[in-house]
């Protein structure tokens, strides 16, 4: 474009057309790209220009002129500025449609086979359905939340995705340690973040207190207060970085981990373990997968990036082998454990990077027919796509946090591959995340 049609501050009436990949509307002006955070589609708005890059610009509402009837008032006070919802100001089944609609577009954007994408599997209650919360602290010493694409911290008074019993205990927390809260600019203090897991049907708590240094909190009154937590650890994290847990770990109180049950079985969860986030909507998720996968006695499958071997543990009783791999060192520990808790005894699990454990498995002549894979949003590298190919599974299931690399994966495994479905499930519920599960077949 030779010359760019909008300006900051100008203000304009647009119709948003469309949605972008984090929920929010867009607008064009003179065919020039306008985000729009807050307006939905088919809306009119009145909107003021807030950032102007080279390619397109960022806007705010400042009247909505003709409004949607998907809008509804916003429930939480710390909408829009906090990042854990970005959909709050749309009804629910809205909402299930903009993330099935955003995989749509990757689909026709990008594949060969232009699919129709299933509709988005939803939850029936889509309330403080996290099992996992990480609470920042404000520097004025208050719980918080993180904004949108920033590391400022908000405090809330309550919020309606994480577990009230969490909020409840980050805030006590806070409250009676606040004069060991640490201070970003001096350097000095200890308490920095909060993570707190809960297992849904088991109802153990796992408190981990993530600090700058390794002093020991007394956590008798803590454990007192609250008596479903199952384990206090203190993970200690010196560095100045955006990770929120280090790799060290001091168990204060209990074991240092906690249970849960996901269907008819019971998995252990250590602090630096990934567990899925909302156990209602997993169960879907695993389900989903097992039943279109179409497991058979005879098959040897592979779950690859297996966590804490959940998806495998699920698998396990329709076929005749499983072989996990996973590259946290505490995580295969878990599922080791699970293996035995379940007394699944046709599993192997395998402590490695998928790249090159999966590629040294094949080696060793083990030859999966159907393979379940579940990468981290980064999706799978060019080695693993190139042994699937080899491979020629009859059966591929592709499970997916982030629709973009799903989408830009699937493009490489279509020349051996057809893609039978793709199905959006509501696992972030509010946000603009979207899980997938990915179904193809051998061609
Ligand atoms: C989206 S999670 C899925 C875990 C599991 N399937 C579940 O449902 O709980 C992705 C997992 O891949 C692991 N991971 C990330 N990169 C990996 C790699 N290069 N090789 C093996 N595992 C990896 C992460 O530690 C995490 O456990």
């Amino acid at each position: 474009m030779d010359k760019i049609p909008v300006r900051k501050n100008d203000e304009f009436i647009v119709d948003i057309i469309d949605y972008g990949a984090d929920g929010e509307g867009i607008a064009k002006v003179e065919n020039f790209t306008i985000f729009v955070i807050g307006a939905l589609k088919n809306e009119k708005c009145k909107i003021h220009i807030t950032k102007v890059t080279s390619s397109y610009a960022f806007a705010k509402v400042v009247e909505i002129i003709e409004k949607s009837p998907y809008r509804v008032e916003k429930d939480c006070e710390s909408f829009p500025r906090c990042g854990g919802c970005n959909l709050r100001h749309i009804e629910y089944e809205g909402t299930l449609e903009i993330k099935r609609q955003k995989v749509q577009n990757l689909v026709n954007r990008t594949l060969e086979d232009k699919i129709t994408v299933n509709k988005t599997i939803g939850m029936d209650k889509p309330i403080y359905y996290r099992n996992k919360a990480i609470y920042p602290i404000s520097s004025n010493k208050e719980v918080g939340i993180f904004a949108g694409r920033s590391h400022d911290v908000i405090p809330f008074k309550e919020c309606k995705i994480q577990t009230l019993e969490s909020q409840k205990i980050s805030k006590y927390i806070v409250e009676n340690w606040k004069d060991t809260i640490y201070d970003e600019k001096t350097g000095k203090g200890l308490l920095r973040n909060i993570m707190i897991r809960e297992g849904f049907a088991t109802k153990e708590i796992m408190v981990v207190i993530v600090q700058n240094g390794t002093k020991m909190y007394d956590a008798t009154n803590l454990i007192k207060q609250f008596p479903n937590i199952k384990t206090v650890v203190i993970n200690v994290n010196t560095k100045e970085t955006n990770v929120v847990l280090s790799r060290e770990n001091i168990i204060v109180y209990g074991d240092g981990y906690i249970y849960d049950k996901l269907g008819e079985y019971i998995f252990k969860i250590s602090p630096n373990s990934f567990y899925q986030v909302n156990p209602v909507q997993t169960e879907k998720i695993y389900n989903l997968a097992i039943e279109k996968a179409r497991l058979e006695k005879q098959d040897i499958i592979c779950d690859l990036y297996c966590g804490i071997g959940t998806i495998g543990i699920f698998a396990s009783k329709y076929v005749k082998k499983v072989y996990g791999i996973e590259i946290v060192e505490e995580a295969i520990k878990d599922a080791n454990e699970n293996e035995k808790l379940n007394k699944v005894e046709n599993i192997e699990f395998i402590n490695g990077d998928v790249e090159f454990a999966f590629d040294k498995l094949l080696k060793k002549n083990i030859k999966p027919n159907v393979t379940i894979v579940d990468p981290p949003r980064k999706g799978l590298d060019e080695k693993t796509i190139e042994n699937l190919c080899n491979l020629g599974l009859e059966r591929l299931i592709y499970i997916s946090c982030n629709p973009a690399t799903l989408v830009r994966d699937l493009k490489k495994l279509e020349f051996v591959y057809n893609i039978q479905e793709i199905t959006p499930i509501d696992n972030f519920c509010y946000s603009s995340h979207v899980e997938c599960v990915a179904v193809l077949k051998l061609k």
